[in-house]
């Protein structure tokens, strides 16, 4: 941990910025001096470094840096002894019964489905359906929403692949498909497109539109004004909240997606295996669900073959809920309710922003950029995602698996691929419709290594990078050991993977020696 950590400053902003002036004129100052000086208000977040210490300890105690909160969230030792407790002091039967232990199982539950609709200020306007995690709630959606022909599904082209695979119901059901495309270098939705396919809607007709509040490919926030603009022109609004709230407030009050999807792990990483999906109201009776299950009907027979499903949110959960850790959600709520989404964001915000200018900073010997940045290069409109690839001094891509090899040798966790969002990635290194095409011609043995060989012969794009990515626990040494890894890559040239030097300033091939 840098000695500095633990900083004495408490200053306001104005004294912390005056003081540091002199010291930054001279270059006297340390780099979390520095730091503190550029993102001043990270000095407003010093409770969540005692924070660290209490409840993430083991980080420490491991010397561990964990940069994968995009992944998923670290849980705090707390949650885990509350929830322990209240295992262990109580006695929990199936909730689809009037037995004592039935009884207590049910009422915890609707605590818990309670404390989530509080959350995020959604109580009395939406359902909040417990589902195994934000793929099951997309799922849930994608089976009962009334595609037909002549109504469409519309997504940025920016999506989880948990996003993507709703297309399959639409297009069996006859629905038009259709991607707003992304704006390059910034990886943000391209506005202008959207706004036109959203009122090339065929009136009559249903229309769904899918979209993540935050990538989790380039951190980009796609505006949330989108929502109600898209309401307005007669569609509903999927909105894929998995990687924003965790580091984000989402106030339901203030937007009103029709549908929104969560993953409990990815907001405060225990429990996993529970996440949510939020129908508004308004919305519910659009869905028809295609089939029923033990605990969403309130009739069912065999003779008739008729069933009567149940009302609101028990017509979506099938079979028996995972009624032992959803207790565990009420506790995380509370717990990231006690440390203040507020004071993560800004806590987040000021290390991705430390991180953004340091790898652009980088550079090889011969003064050739060292990394390449998918998304936005500040923190306007961005969370703390943050993808990128390496290069050689003569504009060669590094292996990016191997990069993760060696950063794991150093206990640096972060994450490498294409983090199951094929869009954002197409998109941010040009790939065609053709490109995808030659690496299918491969056939069905096709790896992610041989995929990005032919890649690279195709004027030398990449197929997958590195992400690394910040929320709760995270703090400035975790940062300066990633900065510190990636400045061991200048002059690097045992890492190589392909023969094409791409000029990274200027976002062009230089030569082509395969
Ligand atoms: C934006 C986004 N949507 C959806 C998902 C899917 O989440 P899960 O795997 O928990 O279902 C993820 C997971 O990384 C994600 O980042």
């Amino acid at each position: 941990m840098a000695p500095a950590e633990v900083s004495p400053i408490r200053a306001q902003t104005g004294d912390l910025e005056a003081a540091l002036r002199p010291l930054v004129r001279l270059g006297w100052m340390s780099p979390f001096e520095r730091f503190l000086f550029e993102h001043p208000d990270y000095a407003s977040t010093v409770a969540l470094d005692e924070l660290r210490r209490s409840e993430y300890g083991r980080l420490d105690a491991q010397q561990q840096a964990y940069l994968d909160y995009t992944g998923g969230g670290l849980h705090a030792a707390s949650q885990v002894r509350d929830h322990a407790e209240l295992l262990n002091a109580n006695v929990f039967g199936n909730p689809h019964s009037t037995s004592p232990s039935s009884t207590e199982t049910t009422q915890l539950v609707e605590r818990a489905r309670a404390a989530v609709l509080a959350y995020f200020n959604a109580a009395g306007k939406y359902t909040a359906v417990f589902t195994l995690n934000a793929t099951g709630a997309l799922k849930l959606v994608a089976e009962a929403y009334p595609f037909e022909p002549g109504s469409s599904l519309l997504m940025t082209a920016d999506n989880h692949n948990s996003v993507n695979g709703m297309r399959e119901f639409a297009r069996a059901k006859g629905a038009r498909i259709d991607y707003a495309p992304l704006t390059r270098p910034d990886l943000h939705v391209d506005v202008a497109a959207m706004t036109a396919r959203l009122t090339q809607a065929e009136p009559g007709h249903n229309h769904l539109l899918a979209f993540p509040a935050q990538s989790n490919f380039s951190g980009v926030k796609h505006p949330l004004a989108l929502i109600g603009q898209a309401q307005a022109a007669g569609w509903h609004v999927v909105l894929d909240a998995a990687a924003f709230v965790p580091t984000n407030r989402l106030d339901l009050c203030a937007v009103q997606p029709d549908f929104v999807t969560i993953s409990f792990y990815k907001m405060f990483g225990y429990p996993t295996g529970v996440g949510c999906l939020l129908i508004r109201k308004t919305a519910l009776p659009k869905l028809r669900r295609p089939w029923f299950a033990g605990g969403t009907v309130n009739f069912a027979t065999v003779q008739g073959a008729m069933h009567v499903l149940s009302p609101g949110e028990a017509g979506f959960e099938d079979g028996t809920l995972n009624y032992l850790s959803i207790p565990a959600v009420e506790i995380g709520l509370r717990h990231l309710e006690r440390v203040g989404i507020d004071l993560i964001q800004t806590r987040v915000r000021c290390l991705t922003g430390w991180l953004l200018s340091a790898l652009l900073a980088l550079r090889h010997g011969n003064g050739r950029p060292m990394v390449r940045l998918y998304g936005p290069a500040t923190t306007a409109q961005r969370g703390g995602t943050v993808t990128m690839n390496f290069y050689d001094p003569e504009g060669r891509l590094l292996d990016y698996r191997r990069l993760e090899e060696l950063a794991g040798e150093q206990r640096i966790s972060l994450r490498t691929g294409c983090f199951c969002n094929p869009g954002a990635g197409e998109t941010a290194e040009h790939l065609t419709e053709d490109d995808m095409r030659a690496g299918l011609a491969e056939g069905d043995e096709i790896s992610l290594s041989r995929f990005v060989q032919v890649m690279q012969t195709r004027g030398g794009k990449s197929a997958g990078a590195l992400r690394v990515s910040f929320g709760l626990a995270s703090n400035f040494a975790d940062v300066e050991r990633f900065i510190a890894f990636a400045a061991g890559l200048r002059d690097q040239t045992s890492l190589t993977l392909g023969a094409v030097s791409f000029d990274i300033e200027n976002c062009r091939v230089i030569r082509d020696g395969s």
